[in-house]
This record gives structure tokens, sequence and C-alpha cells, in this order.
């Protein structure tokens, strides 16, 4: 696999955003709302860079099912949404990448009431981005290539991956093989 970014870049990245972050809630009620699955490695890390007090909250979205590149249709699980009424939401995604994803949670976020509601990713593919939204806060951008590590799978795998890398094709063909001896996950 190559190495895209570092865990050095990433750690130093992120304590940069987790300051950003820290200036701008200040004296708010910030809750992070982590987009699972792709987001739990960096809510882990951006919630201890981050020196205001917050709530922690976790929504589902999932587009990617099974061993595929191309997005499918957006399903959002609100099971775990607590009351978000009044909170200053921060949406917290691994990647905005069409920025449709981003674009889906925004709206159903939206129907909580949320005193204010801005979206964080670590990676942003910039030149496949086809929606009128950005990212409020960004790790870094990236170019159009397929990426995994530091929360980000295919197929479920490689999510524990400290840094981002761009499998090869023997990477896939391994997690493919293990697609077929398991049940298909699709989880975002
Ligand atoms: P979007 O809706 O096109 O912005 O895609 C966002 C979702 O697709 C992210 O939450 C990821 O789960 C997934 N995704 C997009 N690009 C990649 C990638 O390069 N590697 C792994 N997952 C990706
Ligand atoms: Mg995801």
């Amino acid at each position: 696999m190559r190495i895209l970014i570092s865990e050095c870049e990433i750690r130093q990245r992120v304590t940069e955003l987790g300051a950003a972050i820290s200036e701008e809630y200040a004296g708010k009620p910030l809750t992070v709302l982590g987009v699972l699955t792709g987001s739990v490695i960096l809510l882990a890390d951006l919630i201890r860079a981050t020196s205001v007090p917050l709530r922690v909250a976790l929504i589902q979205a999932s587009s990617y099912p099974g061993a595929r590149m191309e997005a499918g249709p957006l399903s959002v699980d609100r099971s775990l949404v607590p009351d978000l009424n009044q909170r200053d939401v921060l949406i917290l995604d691994d990647i905005f990448d069409t920025g449709r994803t981003m674009l889906g949670l925004i709206s159903v976020v939206q129907e909580y009431r949320p005193r204010s509601l801005r979206s964080a990713v670590l990676l942003w593919k910039t030149a496949r981005t086809c929606v009128d939204l950005r990212p409020d806060y960004f790790g870094f951008s990236i170019p159009d290539e397929f990426v995994v590590g530091y929360g980000l799978d295919f197929n479920d795998e490689f999510r524990h991956l400290p840094y981002i890398a761009v499998p090869d094709e023997a990477d896939l063909a391994e997690a493919r093989r293990s697609a077929a001896s398991c049940s298909p996950g699709n989880n975002g």
C-alpha cells in the first residue's frame, strides 16, 4: 500500500483542528456527532484534542454496500441520535467525497432543530465534490483516489491502519476474498 498521509501528519493536523474547534465553540453547547463507522478513529482523537466541554453523539450513514467503490443510495440510521435541540452540532465524518452523504445528513440533523450545524471531515476529495456544500472544517484535501485507513474501509477492512493509504490491486483482492467468505459489510 502506498502511504498518502502518515500517522504523524494526521496527529499534527488533528491537533490543529482541535484547537480551531475549541476556539470556535468556547462557551457554546457543542455536540460532536460522529458518523459511523468511518469517523470513529477521528472522533476519538479529535475530541481529545479539543479543550472545550462537549457531548459526543453517533449517527450511522452508509452508501457503500460491500466490496464496492461506487456509492449506492444513502441510508441513515438515526436510532442512536440524542436530543440535539438548541445544541451547536458539528457533524464529523471521515471523508467528503461527492458530498452527498454530508448533504443528506445535514437535512436529517436539521429536523432536530440544533442551534447551529456545521461539518468537519478528515479528508476532502475536492475534485469529486458535486453538491453545493463545502465542509466547514477539513484536515487534508486529497486527489481522486480511493483511500483506506484511519477509519476508512474497503469492504469493512483496513479501518485500523494508523495512516491513510492507497490500496493496490493485491490489497483489494485480499479484501474481496474475505468478502466472499463472510457476509458483506454495509456500514459507512
Ligand atoms: P460522499 O457521499 O460521496 O461524500 O461519500 C462519503 C462516504 O463515502 C464517506 O462517508 C465514506 O464512507 C465513503 N467514501 C468515499 N470515498 C472513500 C474512499 O476513498 N475510501 C473509503 N470510503 C470512501
Ligand atoms: Mg463513512
